[in-house]
C-alpha cells in the first residue's frame, strides 16, 4: 500500500469541495465566539460529537445549522483560507470549490459577503502554490425560483466564479427542476456541473438528465452511472470528469463504492477523487486517495492516473492544464 507521503507528493487538483464543508470544530467555536452566537456547544470534544450521521439526510441536518457561525466577509475568508492551507499541505495545486451562497442569504447575509471573502481568499491561495476557483452552487431542495434569484443576484460577480453546480438533498429534485437557470448559467459562460449522490432514488434517470437535458461539464459523483452502460460510454466518450468522494460515500452509504471507481477508471473513465466536506468525514484529500488504495488494492501507476484525471476533468485553461498530465 502506497503512503501517505507518497500520495501527498502528488499535484492533484480537488474539484468536488464544499468549502462549508471544511468546517473543523476548532474554527466553529472561535467564530461563534467571534460573532456571539450560542452553538449550544463550548469544546472541540462537543462539537466533533455532533458531527455523526450515517445518511445524506441526516448530515445534512448536522451541515446547514453549523453554517450560523459564518457572518463576516472576513468569516468566509478565514473558513476558506484554512482549507486552502490545508490542502496546499496535501500536494492539491488547482482548487475548483463548491459554496452554498442560499444557505447563507436564506439567514440574512448578503450574498456580496459571501462572495467576496471566499474570493479574497481565493486570490490569496496563489501565495500557498494553490489556483482556486469557486463554483456557485444551487440548493436543489430550494425551489428553482429561488436558484434563479440567486444567480441574478451573482451576476455582477461573474468575474469570481467560474461555474455552477447543484446540492443538498436529490430526493424529489431532479436536474430538469433547475434547466433554465442552468441554461442561464450557460449564456453567461459559466461551466455546470451537478450531483448525483450515491444511491439515490432515480439516480439513473437523474444522470441521463445532466447528460441529455442539462449537459453539463462534468458530474458529482455519479458512481452509480456503471448500471447503465450506454451512459457510461457516453460519458468516457464526452470526456466527462467524475468526482468522487470515496470517505464521503463509506458516511452517507456504509459503502466507499472503491469497485465501481475502480472498474470506471479501468474503462478509461476519468474518475478523479476528491474530499466533499472533509471537516465532517475527517479525511482530507490526500486521505482519500489512501483510502480507496487500501479498500481497492491500487498501486502507484493507479493513484498516478488518478491524480492526472483531476488536471484532466478540471477547468483549468488547457495550456496550464497540459503541464499536469
Ligand atoms: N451531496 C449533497 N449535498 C452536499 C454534499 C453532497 O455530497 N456535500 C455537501 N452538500
Ligand atoms: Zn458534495
Amino acid at each position: 500500500v502506497p503512503s501517505i507521503a507518497f500520495v501527498a507528493g502528488l499535484p492533484k487538483a480537488e474539484l468536488h469541495l464544499h468549502l462549508e464543508g471544511t468546517l473543523e470544530p476548532e474554527l466553529k467555536l472561535e467564530l461563534a465566539r467571534r460573532n456571539g452566537v450560542d452553538i449550544g456547544q463550548s469544546t472541540v470534544e462537543q462539537v466533533r460529537a455532533t458531527y455523526e450521521f450515517d445518511s445524506l439526510a441526516s448530515f445534512l441536518g448536522v451541515y446547514y445549522p453549523a453554517m450560523d457561525v459564518l457572518v463576516t466577509e472576513a468569516d468566509f475568508y478565514d473558513l476558506a483560507t484554512a482549507y486552502f492551507r490545508r490542502a496546499a499541505a496535501d500536494g492539491v495545486r488547482r482548487v475548483e470549490a463548491f459554496f452554498d451562497p442560499q444557505a447563507h442569504t436564506s439567514r440574512g447575509i448578503p450574498i456580496e459577503t459571501v462572495i467576496l471573502g471566499y474570493h479574497r481568499a481565493a486570490v490569496d491561495a496563489a501565495g500557498l502554490g494553490v489556483s482556486a476557483e469557486l463554483i456557485l452552487c444551487f440548493l436543489r431542495d430550494f425551489t428553482a425560483e429561488s436558484a434563479l434569484e440567486t444567480l441574478q443576484s451573482a451576476l455582477p460577480y461573474l468575474d469570481r466564479f467560474i461555474g455552477v453546480g447543484l446540492d443538498s438533498d436529490e430526493r424529489g429534485n431532479p436536474p430538469a427542476k433547475f434547466a433554465e437557470v442552468f441554461a442561464l448559467a450557460r449564456a453567461n459562460g459559466l461551466k455546470l456541473t451537478m450531483h448525483c449522490d450515491i444511491d439515490q432514488v432515480g439516480s439513473i434517470e437523474n444522470i441521463r438528465q445532466v447528460l441529455e437535458e442539462i449537459q453539463v461539464d462534468r458530474i458529482d459523483h455519479g458512481t452509480n452511472i456503471v448500471e447503465n452502460p450506454e451512459l457510461v460510454t457516453l460519458v468516457r466518450e464526452r470526456g466527462l470528469g467524475l468526482t468522487c468522494c470515496p470517505v464521503s460515500n463509506s458516511f452517507v452509504t456504509a459503502d466507499m463504492k472503491a469497485v465501481e471507481m475502480v472498474a470506471l477508471l479501468h474503462f478509461g473513465v476519468l474518475v478523479t477523487v476528491n474530499s466533499d466536506d472533509p471537516a465532517y468525514f475527517g479525511a482530507y484529500v490526500a486521505d482519500n486517495y489512501l483510502a480507496l488504495a487500501e479498500k481497492a488494492g491500487l498501486d502507484t501507476d493507479e493513484l498516478v492516473q488518478l491524480a492526472k484525471n483531476s488536471f484532466q476533468a478540471s477547468w483549468l485553461p488547457d495550456a496550464e492544464k497540459q503541464a499536469y498530465l
